[in-house]
């Protein structure tokens, strides 16, 4: 099923420019590199990487970083904007790579694109390595289930289609509990949650972050 993003791609590439958005740049980017910072992977994975703008963070950090993702359009920006960099076109529920070579992979708001998150989830888990981390920055489930409509309640599964600036895309809802559920039903184990606060930049946003939940971040391991 069409879930937006080739139509949307030249879009979304002008809209995330050099620095990302303001949920990326004053929210996400710095909790999640302080994560990465304080247990330096060898290797790790970026699952639905978008143009590959975090990818190149972690590249400038000494860290060797594979970036997937199903939109073609997206993944030739990074491959366009990152030459030595390893892309590779694919969805997570099939991924084209080996098991246990990563010992970290990232979802950076990706879940909510994922149609068949039981598939992607033992992918996910069968390419980390023993011990190996998972982190993940998704949208709160509060804020998701707040793009439904009548019908749609927060304790059911549902899509949306979300738009913005000239970006036009599928998401998913899904309760926190399924998320959770899934994640300890795999046997990984919760090393970190937060739901983070904005660091910087226009105050009016700073305040809507704040006030209402937009994003939260959680680190999974896999057992050694
Ligand atoms: C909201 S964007 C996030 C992109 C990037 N991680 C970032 O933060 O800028 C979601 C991404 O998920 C990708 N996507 C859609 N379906 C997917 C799937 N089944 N598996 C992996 N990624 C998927 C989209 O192509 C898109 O690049």
């Amino acid at each position: 099923m069409d879930n937006g993003w080739d139509a949307s791609a030249q879009a979304w590439i002008a809209d995330m420019g050099d620095d990302g958005d303001f949920g990326r740049r004053y929210v996400l980017d710095g909790p999640m590199l302080a994560r990465i910072a304080a247990k330096p992977p060898r290797s790790a994975l970026d699952i639905g990487c978008g143009e590959g703008r975090f990818c190149r963070m972690l590249a400038a950090r000494g860290i060797a970083t594979t970036g997937i993702d199903p939109t073609v359009a997206l993944i030739a920006q990074a491959r366009h904007r990152h030459p030595e960099g390893v892309y590779h076109v694919a969805p997570a529920e099939a991924l084209p790579l080996p098991d246990s070579a990563f010992d970290l992979v990232i979802c950076y708001l990706s879940l909510i694109d994922i149609d068949d998150l039981p598939t992607a989830i033992a992918e996910i888990i069968r390419v980390l390595a023993p011990g190996g981390t998972l982190l993940i920055a998704n949208l709160n489930s509060f804020k998701s289930a707040k793009s439904g409509d009548a019908s749609q309640a927060y304790l059911d599964e549902f899509t949306t289609w979300e738009e913005w600036r000239g970006i036009r895309i599928r998401n998913w809802h899904r309760p926190l509990s399924r998320y959770m559920s899934l994640l300890l039903e795999a046997g990984l184990m919760l090393r970190h949650f937060d739901e983070p606060n904005p660091s910087g930049g226009d105050p009016d946003k700073v305040w809507r972050y704040r006030k209402w939940p937009n994003f939260l971040i959680m680190e999974w391991q896999k057992p050694v």
